[in-house]
Protein backbone atom coordinates (compact mmCIF):
# COMPACT_ATOMS: atom_id res chain seq x y z
CA UNK A 1 0.00 0.00 0.00
CA UNK A 2 1.19 3.56 -1.34
CA UNK A 3 0.80 6.68 1.14
CA UNK A 4 -0.81 8.07 -1.50
CA UNK A 5 -3.62 5.42 -0.35
CA UNK A 6 -3.61 6.44 3.00
CA UNK A 7 -7.25 8.29 4.16
CA UNK A 8 -5.64 10.42 6.49
CA UNK A 9 -7.86 10.42 9.61
CA UNK A 10 -9.94 7.81 8.05
CA UNK A 11 -11.70 10.93 6.48
CA UNK A 12 -14.26 9.41 4.01
CA UNK A 13 -13.70 5.83 5.44
CA UNK A 14 -16.79 3.94 5.62
CA UNK A 15 -15.80 1.17 8.41
CA UNK A 16 -18.73 -0.79 9.51
CA UNK A 17 -22.32 -0.32 9.55
CA UNK A 18 -24.88 0.57 12.34
CA UNK A 19 -28.23 0.76 12.93
CA UNK A 20 -28.03 3.68 15.74
CA UNK A 21 -27.56 6.73 13.97
CA UNK A 22 -27.53 7.97 10.52
CA UNK A 23 -26.10 11.83 9.99
CA UNK A 24 -27.16 13.13 6.55
CA UNK A 25 -24.55 16.61 6.39
CA UNK A 26 -26.72 17.04 2.48
CA UNK A 27 -30.17 16.98 4.05
CA UNK A 28 -28.58 18.16 7.22
CA UNK A 29 -30.14 15.72 9.26
CA UNK A 30 -29.18 13.36 12.56
CA UNK A 31 -31.78 10.29 12.86
CA UNK A 32 -31.53 8.23 16.06
CA UNK A 33 -32.75 4.99 15.47
CA UNK A 34 -35.13 6.64 12.56
CA UNK A 35 -36.65 9.53 14.94
CA UNK A 36 -34.98 13.18 13.73
CA UNK A 37 -33.01 14.19 16.78
CA UNK A 38 -35.02 17.57 16.67
CA UNK A 39 -38.19 15.53 17.33
CA UNK A 40 -36.83 13.74 20.05
CA UNK A 41 -35.33 17.14 21.99
CA UNK A 42 -38.72 18.22 21.29
CA UNK A 43 -40.74 15.82 23.07
CA UNK A 44 -38.90 13.40 24.56
CA UNK A 45 -37.30 12.76 28.38
CA UNK A 46 -33.01 11.87 27.96
CA UNK A 47 -34.52 8.36 29.79
CA UNK A 48 -36.70 7.44 26.77
CA UNK A 49 -33.74 8.70 24.72
CA UNK A 50 -31.12 6.40 26.25
CA UNK A 51 -33.81 3.31 26.02
CA UNK A 52 -34.25 4.03 22.27
CA UNK A 53 -30.42 3.93 21.67
CA UNK A 54 -30.24 0.97 23.74
CA UNK A 55 -33.30 -0.90 22.62
CA UNK A 56 -34.10 0.42 18.98
CA UNK A 57 -37.51 1.61 19.97
CA UNK A 58 -39.00 4.08 21.79
CA UNK A 59 -39.92 3.35 25.37
CA UNK A 60 -43.94 2.57 26.17
CA UNK A 61 -45.37 4.27 29.06
CA UNK A 62 -45.10 0.91 30.95
CA UNK A 63 -41.22 0.28 29.71
CA UNK A 64 -40.44 4.21 30.67
CA UNK A 65 -41.53 3.63 34.11
CA UNK A 66 -39.53 0.73 34.55
CA UNK A 67 -36.92 2.18 33.41
CA UNK A 68 -37.05 5.78 35.36
CA UNK A 69 -36.98 2.93 38.81
CA UNK A 70 -34.02 1.37 37.72
CA UNK A 71 -32.23 4.96 37.04
CA UNK A 72 -33.25 6.42 40.46
CA UNK A 73 -32.56 3.34 42.08
CA UNK A 74 -28.93 3.13 41.08
CA UNK A 75 -27.78 6.65 41.16
CA UNK A 76 -26.10 6.58 44.56
CA UNK A 77 -22.49 5.77 44.24
CA UNK A 78 -20.61 3.03 46.39
CA UNK A 79 -18.55 4.32 49.76
CA UNK A 80 -15.16 3.04 48.06
CA UNK A 81 -16.38 5.43 44.61
CA UNK A 82 -17.22 8.26 46.48
CA UNK A 83 -13.45 7.44 48.49
CA UNK A 84 -12.00 7.79 45.01
CA UNK A 85 -13.38 10.81 44.32
CA UNK A 86 -12.20 12.04 47.21
CA UNK A 87 -8.31 11.13 46.89
CA UNK A 88 -8.24 13.14 43.78
CA UNK A 89 -6.57 16.38 44.01
CA UNK A 90 -9.62 18.89 43.62
CA UNK A 91 -7.77 21.18 41.10
CA UNK A 92 -7.11 18.03 38.97
CA UNK A 93 -9.21 18.16 35.36
CA UNK A 94 -12.55 16.70 35.87
CA UNK A 95 -12.16 14.71 32.74
CA UNK A 96 -9.50 12.87 34.13
CA UNK A 97 -11.38 12.47 37.23
CA UNK A 98 -14.35 11.12 35.85
CA UNK A 99 -12.70 9.16 33.70
CA UNK A 100 -10.89 7.69 36.97
CA UNK A 101 -13.99 6.99 38.26
CA UNK A 102 -15.63 4.76 35.39
CA UNK A 103 -12.26 2.76 35.92
CA UNK A 104 -13.16 2.30 39.30
CA UNK A 105 -16.63 1.22 38.60
CA UNK A 106 -15.33 -1.98 36.59
CA UNK A 107 -13.62 -2.66 39.66
CA UNK A 108 -16.64 -3.13 42.04
CA UNK A 109 -18.38 -5.36 38.78
CA UNK A 110 -18.57 -8.40 39.79
CA UNK A 111 -20.28 -9.88 36.70
CA UNK A 112 -17.34 -9.31 34.95
CA UNK A 113 -15.16 -12.49 36.60
CA UNK A 114 -17.91 -14.94 35.58
CA UNK A 115 -17.40 -17.16 32.85
CA UNK A 116 -18.26 -15.16 29.43
CA UNK A 117 -19.57 -12.26 31.94
CA UNK A 118 -17.31 -9.26 29.96
CA UNK A 119 -19.32 -9.44 27.09
CA UNK A 120 -22.70 -10.70 27.95
CA UNK A 121 -25.21 -9.02 26.40
CA UNK A 122 -28.13 -8.90 28.88
CA UNK A 123 -24.99 -7.51 31.67
CA UNK A 124 -23.61 -4.91 29.58
CA UNK A 125 -27.38 -3.71 28.93
CA UNK A 126 -27.22 -4.07 33.01
CA UNK A 127 -23.96 -1.92 33.00
CA UNK A 128 -25.30 0.99 30.59
CA UNK A 129 -28.18 1.36 32.92
CA UNK A 130 -25.73 1.91 35.90
CA UNK A 131 -22.93 4.10 34.55
CA UNK A 132 -25.86 6.16 33.09
CA UNK A 133 -27.27 6.58 36.81
CA UNK A 134 -23.78 7.19 38.36
CA UNK A 135 -22.47 9.33 36.08
CA UNK A 136 -24.57 12.65 36.96
CA UNK A 137 -23.95 11.81 40.76
CA UNK A 138 -20.35 11.37 40.12
CA UNK A 139 -20.25 14.49 37.92
CA UNK A 140 -21.77 16.71 40.36
CA UNK A 141 -19.76 15.35 43.50
CA UNK A 142 -16.86 16.50 41.03
CA UNK A 143 -18.58 20.07 40.80
CA UNK A 144 -19.14 20.74 44.28
CA UNK A 145 -15.94 19.64 45.50
CA UNK A 146 -13.91 22.23 42.79
CA UNK A 147 -15.98 24.59 45.08
CA UNK A 148 -14.98 23.32 48.26
CA UNK A 149 -18.65 21.56 48.77
CA UNK A 150 -20.23 18.18 50.01
CA UNK A 151 -21.68 15.98 47.64
CA UNK A 152 -25.76 16.27 47.34
CA UNK A 153 -27.27 12.84 47.66
CA UNK A 154 -29.81 11.91 44.83
CA UNK A 155 -33.17 12.16 45.21
CA UNK A 156 -35.78 9.83 44.33
CA UNK A 157 -38.90 12.02 43.46
CA UNK A 158 -36.78 14.56 40.61
CA UNK A 159 -36.22 12.96 36.69
CA UNK A 160 -33.12 12.97 35.67
CA UNK A 161 -32.15 16.04 34.36
CA UNK A 162 -33.52 18.25 37.23
CA UNK A 163 -32.03 15.71 39.47
CA UNK A 164 -28.57 16.29 38.00
CA UNK A 165 -28.79 20.07 38.66
CA UNK A 166 -30.12 19.61 41.99
CA UNK A 167 -27.02 17.18 43.04
CA UNK A 168 -24.78 19.77 41.44
CA UNK A 169 -26.46 23.25 42.33
CA UNK A 170 -28.89 21.88 45.19
CA UNK A 171 -31.90 23.73 43.75
CA UNK A 172 -33.45 23.76 40.28
CA UNK A 173 -33.85 26.42 38.15
CA UNK A 174 -36.77 27.68 36.20
CA UNK A 175 -38.46 24.71 34.15
CA UNK A 176 -37.38 26.81 30.95
CA UNK A 177 -33.53 26.45 31.97
CA UNK A 178 -33.88 22.89 33.29
CA UNK A 179 -35.22 21.88 29.83
CA UNK A 180 -32.58 23.15 28.07
CA UNK A 181 -30.04 20.85 29.94
CA UNK A 182 -32.29 18.29 28.65
CA UNK A 183 -32.20 19.25 25.44
CA UNK A 184 -28.40 19.60 25.23
CA UNK A 185 -27.91 15.97 26.93
CA UNK A 186 -30.52 15.00 23.89
CA UNK A 187 -28.46 16.40 20.97
CA UNK A 188 -25.29 15.01 22.38
CA UNK A 189 -26.37 11.39 23.33
CA UNK A 190 -25.44 9.87 19.92
CA UNK A 191 -23.48 11.24 16.67
CA UNK A 192 -22.53 7.99 14.84
CA UNK A 193 -18.56 7.07 14.32
CA UNK A 194 -17.41 10.15 16.02
CA UNK A 195 -13.79 9.97 17.44
CA UNK A 196 -15.02 9.18 20.94
CA UNK A 197 -17.58 6.52 19.95
CA UNK A 198 -14.87 4.48 17.44
CA UNK A 199 -12.53 4.80 20.06
CA UNK A 200 -14.84 2.71 22.03
CA UNK A 201 -15.91 0.23 19.11
CA UNK A 202 -12.05 -0.50 18.96
CA UNK A 203 -11.90 -1.04 22.78
CA UNK A 204 -14.88 -3.48 22.45
CA UNK A 205 -13.58 -4.91 19.32
CA UNK A 206 -10.97 -6.88 21.01
CA UNK A 207 -13.76 -8.21 22.93
CA UNK A 208 -12.69 -5.99 26.06
CA UNK A 209 -15.18 -5.26 28.77
CA UNK A 210 -17.42 -2.37 28.86
CA UNK A 211 -15.99 -0.35 31.51
CA UNK A 212 -12.79 -0.15 29.05
CA UNK A 213 -14.05 0.79 26.38
CA UNK A 214 -16.20 3.62 27.95
CA UNK A 215 -12.96 4.85 29.76
CA UNK A 216 -11.29 5.03 26.74
CA UNK A 217 -13.95 6.84 24.50
CA UNK A 218 -14.03 9.43 27.65
CA UNK A 219 -9.98 9.99 27.28
CA UNK A 220 -10.98 10.33 23.65
CA UNK A 221 -13.52 12.77 24.41
CA UNK A 222 -10.99 15.11 26.25
CA UNK A 223 -9.41 16.23 22.88
CA UNK A 224 -10.53 19.91 22.23
CA UNK A 225 -10.71 18.71 18.46
CA UNK A 226 -13.65 16.33 19.71
CA UNK A 227 -15.53 17.51 23.03
CA UNK A 228 -13.02 19.41 24.87
CA UNK A 229 -14.11 22.16 22.31
CA UNK A 230 -17.30 23.00 24.71
CA UNK A 231 -14.93 23.83 27.14
CA UNK A 232 -12.35 25.47 24.85
CA UNK A 233 -15.50 28.03 23.51
CA UNK A 234 -15.61 29.39 26.91
CA UNK A 235 -11.83 29.79 27.37
CA UNK A 236 -12.52 31.86 23.59
CA UNK A 237 -15.45 33.90 25.21
CA UNK A 238 -13.60 35.10 27.99
CA UNK A 239 -10.32 35.82 25.46
CA UNK A 240 -12.75 38.09 23.41
CA UNK A 241 -13.94 39.86 25.91
CA UNK A 242 -16.98 41.77 24.36
CA UNK A 243 -18.83 42.00 20.65
CA UNK A 244 -16.21 44.96 19.72
CA UNK A 245 -13.05 43.17 20.10
CA UNK A 246 -13.97 40.38 17.70
CA UNK A 247 -12.74 41.97 14.54
CA UNK A 248 -9.58 42.52 15.88
CA UNK A 249 -9.22 39.46 18.07
CA UNK A 250 -9.96 36.99 15.15
CA UNK A 251 -7.51 38.97 12.86
CA UNK A 252 -4.58 38.00 15.24
CA UNK A 253 -6.16 34.64 15.96
CA UNK A 254 -6.39 33.70 12.29
CA UNK A 255 -2.71 35.51 10.87
CA UNK A 256 -1.82 32.96 14.16
CA UNK A 257 -3.49 30.01 12.38
CA UNK A 258 -5.60 29.34 15.15
CA UNK A 259 -8.41 26.88 15.27
CA UNK A 260 -11.37 28.42 16.49
CA UNK A 261 -13.34 25.97 18.63
CA UNK A 262 -16.58 25.42 18.11
CA UNK A 263 -16.70 25.80 14.34
CA UNK A 264 -16.36 23.27 12.10
CA UNK A 265 -17.03 19.15 11.78
CA UNK A 266 -15.63 16.64 10.29
CA UNK A 267 -18.97 15.87 8.46
CA UNK A 268 -20.75 18.75 8.26
CA UNK A 269 -19.57 20.98 5.97
CA UNK A 270 -23.05 23.26 5.86
CA UNK A 271 -23.86 23.41 9.20
CA UNK A 272 -24.37 21.15 12.16
CA UNK A 273 -27.45 19.73 12.23
CA UNK A 274 -27.46 20.31 15.81
CA UNK A 275 -27.02 23.51 16.48
CA UNK A 276 -30.52 25.38 15.44
CA UNK A 277 -31.98 23.11 18.63
CA UNK A 278 -29.05 24.14 20.69
CA UNK A 279 -28.93 27.93 19.76
CA UNK A 280 -33.00 28.48 20.43
CA UNK A 281 -32.62 26.55 23.73
CA UNK A 282 -29.15 29.17 24.78
CA UNK A 283 -31.50 31.81 23.97
CA UNK A 284 -34.06 30.97 26.07
CA UNK A 285 -31.15 31.32 29.01
CA UNK A 286 -29.57 34.31 27.64
CA UNK A 287 -33.27 35.80 27.66
CA UNK A 288 -33.59 34.69 31.51
CA UNK A 289 -30.30 36.24 32.60
CA UNK A 290 -30.71 39.18 30.67
CA UNK A 291 -26.93 38.69 29.43
CA UNK A 292 -26.75 40.55 26.11
CA UNK A 293 -23.33 41.51 26.47
CA UNK A 294 -22.80 37.65 25.91
CA UNK A 295 -25.54 37.21 23.01
CA UNK A 296 -24.01 39.66 21.47
CA UNK A 297 -20.46 38.28 21.48
CA UNK A 298 -21.90 34.75 20.42
CA UNK A 299 -23.29 36.56 17.51
CA UNK A 300 -20.81 38.81 16.34
CA UNK A 301 -17.89 36.28 16.64
CA UNK A 302 -20.46 33.23 14.37
CA UNK A 303 -21.41 35.72 11.98
CA UNK A 304 -17.80 37.41 11.63
CA UNK A 305 -15.76 33.91 11.35
CA UNK A 306 -18.59 32.54 9.23
CA UNK A 307 -18.69 35.21 6.53
CA UNK A 308 -14.51 35.37 6.88
CA UNK A 309 -13.71 31.10 6.34
CA UNK A 310 -17.15 30.16 5.93
CA UNK A 311 -17.08 26.89 8.37
CA UNK A 312 -20.45 27.47 10.46
CA UNK A 313 -20.60 26.10 14.50
CA UNK A 314 -20.88 23.09 15.65
CA UNK A 315 -22.93 21.78 18.51
CA UNK A 316 -20.55 22.79 21.30
CA UNK A 317 -20.09 26.37 19.94
CA UNK A 318 -24.46 27.06 21.58
CA UNK A 319 -23.61 24.31 24.42
CA UNK A 320 -20.77 26.20 25.71
CA UNK A 321 -22.17 29.38 26.61
CA UNK A 322 -25.75 27.33 27.80
CA UNK A 323 -23.95 25.34 30.39
CA UNK A 324 -22.13 28.45 31.49
CA UNK A 325 -25.39 30.47 31.77
CA UNK A 326 -26.92 27.28 34.06
CA UNK A 327 -23.70 27.50 36.30
CA UNK A 328 -21.25 24.94 35.68
CA UNK A 329 -17.81 25.62 35.74
CA UNK A 330 -16.20 25.29 32.69
CA UNK A 331 -14.11 22.40 32.70
CA UNK A 332 -16.99 20.61 34.35
CA UNK A 333 -18.84 20.87 30.41
CA UNK A 334 -16.96 18.30 28.93
CA UNK A 335 -18.22 15.86 31.89
CA UNK A 336 -21.87 17.15 30.79
CA UNK A 337 -20.99 15.66 27.31
CA UNK A 338 -19.80 12.74 29.22
CA UNK A 339 -23.16 12.06 30.86
CA UNK A 340 -24.74 12.17 27.54
CA UNK A 341 -22.81 10.50 24.96
CA UNK A 342 -22.45 7.77 26.99
CA UNK A 343 -25.84 6.53 26.03
CA UNK A 344 -24.62 6.97 22.12
CA UNK A 345 -21.28 4.81 23.42
CA UNK A 346 -22.66 2.03 25.08
CA UNK A 347 -25.55 1.28 22.29
CA UNK A 348 -22.21 1.02 20.18
CA UNK A 349 -20.37 -1.32 22.46
CA UNK A 350 -23.05 -3.56 22.20
CA UNK A 351 -23.45 -3.25 19.17
CA UNK A 352 -19.58 -4.05 18.03
CA UNK A 353 -20.42 -7.17 20.72
CA UNK A 354 -23.65 -8.57 18.57
CA UNK A 355 -21.55 -8.63 15.62
CA UNK A 356 -17.68 -8.52 16.31
CA UNK A 357 -15.03 -7.99 13.94
CA UNK A 358 -11.19 -7.16 15.83
CA UNK A 359 -10.86 -3.72 14.55
CA UNK A 360 -7.34 -3.37 12.97
CA UNK A 361 -6.71 -1.36 9.91
CA UNK A 362 -3.19 -1.26 8.06
CA UNK A 363 -0.40 0.98 7.96
CA UNK A 364 1.85 2.08 4.76
CA UNK A 365 4.82 2.84 6.07
CA UNK A 366 7.20 5.36 5.46
CA UNK A 367 10.30 5.03 7.69
CA UNK A 368 13.74 3.90 6.85
CA UNK A 369 14.91 0.85 4.09
CA UNK A 370 15.80 -2.54 5.63
CA UNK A 371 19.19 -1.96 7.23
CA UNK A 372 21.28 -4.56 9.68
CA UNK A 373 22.77 -3.93 12.87
CA UNK A 374 26.60 -3.19 12.48
CA UNK A 375 28.78 -6.10 12.80
CA UNK A 376 26.20 -8.49 12.24
N1 LIG B 1 -10.97 27.30 12.97
C1 LIG B 1 -10.13 27.68 11.99
N2 LIG B 1 -9.92 26.95 10.88
C2 LIG B 1 -10.60 25.82 10.76
C3 LIG B 1 -11.51 25.36 11.75
C4 LIG B 1 -11.67 26.15 12.88
N3 LIG B 1 -12.50 25.77 13.86
N4 LIG B 1 -12.04 24.19 11.36
C5 LIG B 1 -11.49 23.91 10.18
N5 LIG B 1 -10.62 24.88 9.81
C6 LIG B 1 -9.84 24.96 8.61
C7 LIG B 1 -8.52 24.20 8.80
O1 LIG B 1 -7.52 25.02 9.33
C8 LIG B 1 -8.24 23.73 7.41
O2 LIG B 1 -7.71 24.80 6.68
P1 LIG B 1 -6.55 24.56 5.59
O3 LIG B 1 -7.18 23.64 4.57
O4 LIG B 1 -6.27 25.94 5.09
O5 LIG B 1 -5.43 23.92 6.32
C9 LIG B 1 -9.61 23.43 6.84
O6 LIG B 1 -10.52 24.26 7.57
C10 LIG B 1 -10.03 21.98 7.02
O7 LIG B 1 -9.93 21.68 8.42
P2 LIG B 1 -9.54 20.27 9.01
O8 LIG B 1 -9.16 20.46 10.44
O9 LIG B 1 -8.53 19.59 8.10
O10 LIG B 1 -10.90 19.52 8.79
P3 LIG B 1 -11.41 18.34 9.64
O11 LIG B 1 -12.56 17.79 8.93
O12 LIG B 1 -10.32 17.41 10.01
O13 LIG B 1 -11.82 19.17 10.96
C11 LIG B 1 -12.51 19.64 13.10
C12 LIG B 1 -12.88 18.98 11.76
C13 LIG B 1 -11.34 18.88 13.73
C14 LIG B 1 -13.73 19.55 14.01
C15 LIG B 1 -12.11 21.11 12.86
O14 LIG B 1 -13.13 21.81 12.20
C16 LIG B 1 -11.73 21.80 14.16
O15 LIG B 1 -10.59 21.66 14.63
N6 LIG B 1 -12.68 22.56 14.79
C17 LIG B 1 -12.42 23.18 16.08
C18 LIG B 1 -12.63 22.16 17.19
C19 LIG B 1 -14.08 21.84 17.45
O16 LIG B 1 -14.92 22.73 17.52
N7 LIG B 1 -14.35 20.54 17.61
C20 LIG B 1 -15.71 20.07 17.92
C21 LIG B 1 -16.18 19.10 16.87
S1 LIG B 1 -17.92 18.77 17.01
C22 LIG B 1 -18.16 17.91 18.44
O17 LIG B 1 -17.29 17.26 18.98
C23 LIG B 1 -19.56 18.02 19.05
Amino acid sequence: MSASEVKKGLAGVVADVTAISKVNPESNSLLYRGYPVQELAATQPFEAVAYLLWHGELPTAAQLADFERLERAQRALAPSTVAVLETMPPDAHPMDIVRTAVSQLGTLDDTLHEPGGWTDPQLDLDRSALLFAQLPTIIAAVQRRRRGLAPIPPRADLDYSRNFLWMTFGELPSDAAVDVFRVSLVLYAEHSFNASTFTARVIASTTSDLYSAVVGAIGALKGPLHGGANEAVMHIFEEVGTAANVVPWLDRALAEKRKIMGFGHRVYKHGDSRVPTMHAALEVLLDESGRTDLAALYAALESEFVARKGIYPNLDYPSGPAYHLLGFDTEIFTPLFVAARVTGWTAHIMEQAAANALIRPLSAYSGVDERHVPGL
